[in-house]
Parts: C-alpha cells; structure tokens; sequence
C-alpha cells in the first residue's frame, strides 16, 4: 500500500523551526496579514517600531526574527548585542534611514554643536550612534517637548514631514534635515478634502510621516499603534486613514464593525486611487521567514563600539517613555 505523505503547512513548519532555534518572530503592522497572524500565535509581537524593539529586549528567545526593514533589526541588535537577529531580507530598507549617510549627517552634526541631536528610529545604526536621542513617530512629541522646556535648541534628522510637525507642536528652535517616506509623502491633502466632502462624519487619521497639508486635516497624528487605538477608542463609525495599508488587517481585528477607507496618494489620471504600501516590508514573506530560519541567513552585524554609542540613545527612550 501507497504510504500518504500530507505536507506540513509553511505555517507549520516555521512554528516548529521557530521552537527549535529557541527564536520569536517580531512583526511591523506593515508586512502581510499572514506574518503578523504568525507572529501573535508564536508568542511573538505585531507592533509599531518603539514596542518592536522594546520587546525583543525583553523576550528570552536567543535569536529574534524581525519581519520589518533594516532600521528596525538593527534596532533590536543594538538593544540585544547577545541575542542572534536576523531579518527576512537584507535588502528591505527605508527612504528615511536611505537619505541620511552618516558621513554628512556626522558633519552637519559637527556644524552645530549646540543642538541636541534628535534622529528618528528610521536611520541607520552609525547614525544613531551619533545621537543624543533616538525616537520613533509615538514618542517624537514628548521627548522634544521635553528637551525645549530643558531650553534646548534641537538638530533634527531624517524624516522633515515628521520634523515640521513636531516643531510646530512644540515650537522649538530646530534645524532640519531634508529627508522623507517615499510612501507617506505620496498622501495628497485635495484628494483626502474630495474624499472627506464624501464622508463627512468620518474620522480622519495621519501618521505624522505625512505631508504637513494632510496632518492639517487629521482628527488623530499618530504611530500607528496611535491609529489602530484611536479606530477602536474613538465614536465614528468610519475613518479615512494616511498610512501604509497594511494596517487595515489589525485595524479591522480589532474593530470588525467599522468602515475603513483608504487615504488618497494619487492625482487626477492615476491608476490606483490609493497605493500606499511600502515596497521594504512587502519584501517580507512567509517562504523567506521559512529560510531565514532554516539558513540563519541576514543576520544583522553591527561594530561593537557603535552598538555601544547607539544603545545609548535608544536607551534613554526607553526610559522615557516606560
Ligand atoms: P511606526 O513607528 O509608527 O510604527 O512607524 C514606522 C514606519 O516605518 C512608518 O512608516
Ligand atoms: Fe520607511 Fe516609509 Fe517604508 Fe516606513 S513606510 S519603512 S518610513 S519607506
């Protein structure tokens, strides 16, 4: 008799690969629906980027998994120099962390030597090695708002759209580094005004990441962590929503009975209405989950002398905003 062979699901198989390599998988809100949905079944997390590396801190896994980009596994080296970290794919980056090379950050630095250095987590390790504060898009407000009250002047990089905000918010004396999501850039203020003339009882939610002309419009700026509270938190039933639309999937989990639409990115004679969705994190998939595992392939590496500069400034975040 013919001996029946099923297949293991993908799914399955890295459940297991997960258990053997004592590894837990940390996922951004922007990769697939079926790697976040993995992520919470293995004990492991889907969460903006302050919460994904303060849970690879803090988790007793010896290898974390980062389904996410670049900035986002250094991150977790950093916070974790004993811990194995390997990413999906070496290659999925960002526009932020892409814009700021440290050697001219390091000089415009040096230009300005009374300004506390503030860089947004989307940068890459030498750069923040060579920061006073990191922060991510949740807690960018607070720490600035804080360091203006100590009297300080502030040296911001990368991302200006997030800049301008948080200077505006603040009022701060701050110089800017001209950096920008090539996502969230796209995000157009008359199309979100056409599309709120057709909803008018909807909520309107703006990562800060976002052109200032569209924040103006926002009932809620915010990480997306903020977004995905406010859709469950706030009275309206339905919300128009500037950030990449990978967020819909824990979006609708949570709030199953509300109407969520996306935020326009396209002009007159464009062919999809809104494409807000990162090209980095859809690099990320459930077969190179798979192999990483298996391979221990992209694992992330960084110089000790800077993961000891840049722990740092990521630290004291994490201490703030504890
Ligand atoms: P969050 O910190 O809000 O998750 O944002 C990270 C990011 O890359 C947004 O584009
Ligand atoms: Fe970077 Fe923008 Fe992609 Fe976030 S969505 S990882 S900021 S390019």
């Amino acid at each position: 008799m013919q001996n029946i062979v099923i297949d293991q699901s993908i799914e399955e198989s890295i459940k297991e690969a997960l258990k053997q390599n004592n590894a837990t998988l940390v996922a951004h809100y922007y990769v697939s629906a079926d790697l976040q949905t993995l992520a919470e079944e293995t004990g492991g997390i889907v969460s903006d980027s302050l919460e994904m590396a303060r849970f690879g801190q803090n988790s007793d896994a010896g290898t974390i998994i980062v389904a996410g980009v670049k900035f986002m596994g250094e991150t977790a080296k950093i916070l974790s120099p004993e811990k194995r970290v390997l990413v999906l794919d070496e290659k999925a980056t960002c526009s932020l962390d892409l814009s700021c090379p440290i050697k001219e950050f390091s000089e415009f630095c040096d230009l300005n030597p009374d300004h506390e250095v503030v860089v947004y987590a989307n940068t890459s390790a030498e750069v923040k090695a060579r920061a006073d504060w990191v922060v991510t898009s949740g807690s960018a407000l607070k720490v600035v708002q804080k360091l203006h009250s100590e009297g300080k002047k502030v040296l911001w990089a990368p991302d200006k759209h997030l800049g301008h905000y948080v200077q505006s918010m603040t009022g701060v004396e701050m110089l800017m580094w001209d950096g920008a999501c090539i996502v969230h850039e796209e995000f157009k203020a008359e199309g979100l005004k056409r599309l709120m003339e057709l909803h008018p009882e909807a909520g309107i939610l703006v990562h800060p990441e976002s052109p200032k002309e569209v924040i103006a419009l926002a009932d809620v700026v915010g990480s997306t962590t903020q977004l995905i509270n406010a859709v469950s938190s706030r009275p309206e039933t339905t919300f128009i929503v500037a950030t990449d639309n990978g967020i819909f999937h824990k979006m609708k989990e949570i709030a199953p009975q509300k109407k969520l639409i996306e935020a326009p990115t396209m002009g007159e004679g464009a062919d999809c209405e809104s494409c807000a969705h990162c090209n980095w994190m859809a690099m990320n998939s459930l077969e190179k989950c798979l192999e990483t595992l298996n391979t221990g392939q992209n694992e992330i590496l960084i110089d000790s002398e800077v993961i000891d500069r840049a722990k740092h400034s990521i630290q004291r975040l994490l201490d703030f905003t504890k």
